[in-house]
């Protein structure tokens, strides 16, 4: 499959998906959106793919933002359909059952700060640099940047951050718990993603989508987060993979988990 506006390379079943419009810093217009989107959707059938990286061309910017460009003329039946098409497309990249990790390699303003935030761990360079800047153009977050930025930092620092639009550092965004780790640059970035991913990919699969399910149910306040985990927990037992782990913790081996 070949995109106009992402570049995708597969190596040892971590496919790297790049936001590739260098020009406009990686700004997300409807086209690679729409690329994202289609994807994501093929993550969890393709068997080669076992974990993505995220992240975006050049050394300058994750992703920009929005393309504002694609803002005007826009009326609020619009907006209110291109806000949920983002908030659809990123729901795809939080719930998917592989690992997801950001590798935020610059500005990460607005709609690039809320897609690495919709990724399951986010790794940034020293070079990054996390806003919310929406403010500035009389209008708020729109891809569940409200949401994921309370969730992830709490309301009082979450409300500073949009209220002021102001942009943070990669250590200042790691003290605040928006970030996993930083590392010097990109490179060191991408390393520390891979490192992270070869050793998630270790680990039964059937597990990893449990806990990426029940930490997302935390935040659906239609669904009682200790019910999924129970129910989580329980189809875990009906595994093959639960019974090399148990199997291989009393042979006192490492488990071969297969995915069944
Ligand atoms: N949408 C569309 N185009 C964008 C963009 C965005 N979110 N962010 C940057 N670009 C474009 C610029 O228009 C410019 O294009 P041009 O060369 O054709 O004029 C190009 O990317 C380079 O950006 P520029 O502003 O010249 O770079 P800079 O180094 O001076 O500033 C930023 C970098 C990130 C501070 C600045 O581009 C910016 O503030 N971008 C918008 C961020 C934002 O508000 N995002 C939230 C959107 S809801």
């Amino acid at each position: 499959m070949s995109y106009k506006n992402l570049k995708t390379t597969l190596s040892d079943g971590i496919i790297t998906i790049e936001i590739s419009r260098e020009a406009k810093l990686n700004a997300l217009n409807g086209d690679t959106l729409d690329e994202l989107a289609e994807i994501i959707g093929t993550l969890s059938q393709n068997l080669e793919v076992k974990a993505a990286i995220i992240t975006g061309a050049g050394t300058k910017a994750f992703v920009a933002g929005a393309d504002i460009s694609e803002f005007q003329g826009l009326n609020e039946s619009d907006a209110y359909k291109f806000s949920e098409r983002g908030q659809d497309v990123f729901a795809l990249i939080e719930n998917c059952h592989k690992p997801i990790i950001a590798v935020v390699n610059g500005f990460a303003l607005g709609g690039g700060c809320e897609l690495a935030m919709a990724c399951h761990i986010r790794v940034a360079s020293d070079e990054a640099m996390f806003g919310q800047p929406e403010v500035n153009l009389g209008i708020i977050p729109g891809y569940g940047g409200t949401q994921r930025l309370t969730q992830l930092i709490g309301k009082g620092k979450s409300l500073e951050l949009m209220m002021t639009g102001d942009m943070i550092d990669a250590h200042q965004a790691f003290q605040m718990g928006l970030v996993n780790h930083v590392a010097k640059d990109k490179l060191e970035a991408l390393t520390k993603a891979r490192v992270l991913l070869q050793k998630i990919m270790t680990k039964a699969p059937f597990a990893i989508g449990a806990v990426i399910d029940c930490a997302n149910a935390v935040f659906n306040q239609n669904t009682d987060g200790y019910q999924v985990e129970a129910t989580a927990f329980a189809n875990a037992f009906k595994t093959q993979d639960f019974k090399e782990g148990s199997k291989a913790f009393i042979e006192k081996r490492k488990p071969k988990f297969r995915g069944t």
